[in-house]
């Protein structure tokens, strides 16, 4: 087995580095151990040229360290993910791997024999944001099965692989090496999670309906003696799956064919919006 740990945090050694380590070191030794640190590679933003719609095999025209990335997620069989929570959200070398990820849509096939487990490390209570919800979709975009994620409360670094911590690492690896199922993975301190995504950010109604903002499957809130539960709209298909997929395409090269169609009248539109001055820093 292959495992690769993608590691999106500037600091060396850091929560988000012990923690990926700590998971590795679980794993059989036989296991073929790689990591990569996003904020060493070349990222480029999306610079929203919609190239990848274009081309034949949907990959994207930047030239950048996103195919390295993509090549050694290719091989391996097992994928950790790790970041810290930066101002409520996940650290920006994820969201730069995520914004790339629009040509992988229709090409997840080619991730779907393969696991994935996050780590989201956070410094301070109640402090952990959307970082993990931010992370979540990054398995699904790829079509991969999901492993578990495990957010740690961690202060000082080194607070990730201490106590409670630790033991929840170490049971996410347990889930990778195959030693138990992924359901048995730790819940989020009893939240309700979607049941097909495992994300806390649902949108409910007071007619008791919800639906999960990632994966867009809805469904009823059931009032019970234990308290509330997540029913699922068996008839609701989640916007991960292979139908939708297709139809999400579908979409993307309509709107590619109206923006080919309508081009003119865009230009005129926005040539009407075009005055102003820009402030720029001085020299530039
Ligand atoms: C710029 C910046 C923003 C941060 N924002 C948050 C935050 O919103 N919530 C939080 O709990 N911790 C925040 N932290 C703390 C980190 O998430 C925390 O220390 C984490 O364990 C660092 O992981 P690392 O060592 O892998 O970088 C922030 C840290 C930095 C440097």
């Amino acid at each position: 087995m292959k495992v690769l740990g993608l590691v999106s945090s500037p600091r060396r050694l850091g929560n988000s580095e012990l923690a990926v380590r700590e998971i590795l070191r679980c794993l059989p030794d036989e296991w073929e151990k790689r990591m990569i640190r996003l904020s060493d590679m070349n990222l480029i933003a999306c610079k929203a040229c919609y190239s990848c719609l274009a081309r034949e095999d949907k990959s994207c025209i930047l030239k950048d360290d996103m195919d390295f990335i993509l090549r050694h997620m290719l091989r391996a069989d097992k994928i950790v993910i790790a970041a810290p929570c930066y101002i409520l959200g996940a650290h920006i070398g994820v969201q730069r791997l995520i914004d790339r990820l629009m040509p992988i849509t229709e090409n997840s096939l080619r991730f779907a024999d393969k696991q994935c487990a996050l780590v989201i490390s956070y410094g301070l209570p109640g402090w952990e944001g959307l970082a993990r919800e931010e992370m979540l979709k990054i398995p699904h975009i790829f079509g991969m099965e999901f492993a578990g994620a495990v957010t740690l409360e961690a202060t000082l670094p080194g607070d990730s692989i201490r106590g409670r911590n630790l033991r929840r690492l170490q049971s996410l690896a347990e889930v990778l090496a195959e030693r138990r199922p992924a359901e048995t993975q730790e819940s989020e301190e009893g939240v309700l999670l979607c049941p097909y995504c495992r994300s806390r950010l649902l949108t409910i109604k007071p007619d008791r309906t919800w639906r999960c903002v990632l994966c867009d499957v809805n469904g009823l809130v059931a009032v019970g003696e234990e308290g509330l539960a997540l029913e699922k709209n068996p008839l609701c298909e989640n916007r991960f799956s292979a139908e939708r997929r297709i139809a999400h395409e579908r979409r993307l090269q309509e709107a590619k064919q109206q923006f080919i169609e309508r081009r003119a009248e865009i230009k005129l539109l926005q040539e009407d919006y075009a005055d102003g001055d820009w402030l720029r820093p001085p020299g530039t």
